[in-house]
């Protein structure tokens, strides 16, 4: 905490760009929550899918998820989204989910809702919060912004070493095409290309720049 409210960093970036890697690691060093905006989507997006909602159609997605339950938790340092009490963990990363993420997620009804939930683990928390619009609009009075980025051709070897099938290069043209809370690179982020560095090494790259602003750093055992 610093003059009272939570702090939070944020790290936006396009898919597969290392974000959650880092994300991870930078919560763990700082002591910090680590929220994953992303996943939140994805839980969403496989509710949508398993409730056999046509992914076009907005009307019913928009009033689909104005009713559900959904509840934003922490388990173990990490955010954990449970819709109508279920843990779709095993399933954020299905195809089904990579192929209709970014179109559900560009609906502003259900950007709303989600914000929202985001905004609430500040509340209690500080943060590493990783997402497309941390930055810009969750957070844009957060002083510590961070844009991660990696050329298209270690992104998608990055994907296949995963062993998933994600057309990223579609996704990020969606993400950074949408009208509502596209992905932008804001005036105040830091821009690191993570193309030829090592997750460990992007980390330590952050922590030295949010020394530098001020940050005091300290350890979760
Ligand atoms: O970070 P990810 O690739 O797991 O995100 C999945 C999708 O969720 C992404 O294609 C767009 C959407 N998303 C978003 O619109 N805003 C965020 N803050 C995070 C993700």
């Amino acid at each position: 905490m610093q003059d009272g409210k939570h702090i939070v960093v944020a790290i936006d970036g396009p898919a597969a760009s290392g974000k959650s890697s880092v994300a991870r690691e930078l919560a763990r060093r700082l002591g910090f929550v680590y929220v994953n905006s992303g996943a939140i989507y994805r839980a969403v997006a496989w509710n949508i899918l398993q409730n056999e909602i046509d992914p076009r159609d907005q009307g019913a997605i928009e009033r689909h998820v104005s009713g559900l339950q959904i509840r934003c938790d922490v388990r173990d340092h990490e955010s954990l989204t449970l819709i109508g009490g279920v843990d779709p963990s095993d399933h954020l990363r299905d195809d089904a989910v990579n192929k209709n993420v970014s179109i559900i997620s560009s609906l502003s009804r259900v950007r709303e809702i989600l914000v929202e939930k985001m905004r609430g683990y500040a509340r209690d928390y500080d943060l590493v919060m990783e997402g497309r619009d941390i930055g810009s609009v969750v957070f844009p009075e957060t002083r510590f912004k961070f844009y991660i980025e990696a050329s298209p051709e270690i992104r998608s070897r990055r994907r296949a070493a995963e062993g998933q099938s994600d057309e990223i290069a579609i996704r990020d043209r969606a993400d950074s095409s949408r009208s509502t809370s596209p992905l932008v690179i804001v005036e105040d982020a830091e821009v690191i290309d993570t193309s030829n560095l090592t997750i460990v090494q992007v980390v330590d790259e952050i922590v030295r720049r949010l020394k530098a602003k001020g940050l005091q750093i300290g350890s979760r055992p």
